[in-house]
């Protein structure tokens, strides 16, 4: 199960801010960089949740203003 703002009456507070605020910086990211990923061939790791075996190392780079 997936809980990362808890629940109930004492779940975050912050959720929607901290979920916008990521949106955006996500958003940023992908607009303004170029990304790729260093170990292209980079097995996954089958458990109760698939997840890259080296934690899908990446580099960015700003692209160039058009
Ligand atoms: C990715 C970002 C965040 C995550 C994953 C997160 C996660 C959590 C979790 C798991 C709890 C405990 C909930 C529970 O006991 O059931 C919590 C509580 C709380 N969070 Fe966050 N939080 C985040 C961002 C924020 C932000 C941005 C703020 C404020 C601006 C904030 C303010 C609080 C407060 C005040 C509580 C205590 C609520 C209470 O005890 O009544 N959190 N948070």
């Amino acid at each position: 199960m997936y809980v990362p703002f808890g629940g109930g009456q004492r779940a975050c507070p912050g959720n929607d801010y901290a979920r916008v605020s990521l949106s955006l910086i996500i958003h940023h990211l992908v607009m303004n960089y170029r990304w790729s990923m260093l170990v292209p061939d980079e097995p996954v790791v089958r458990s109760a949740f698939a997840y890259p075996a080296m934690n899908l190392p990446i580099k960015i780079f700003k692209k160039e203003a058009a």
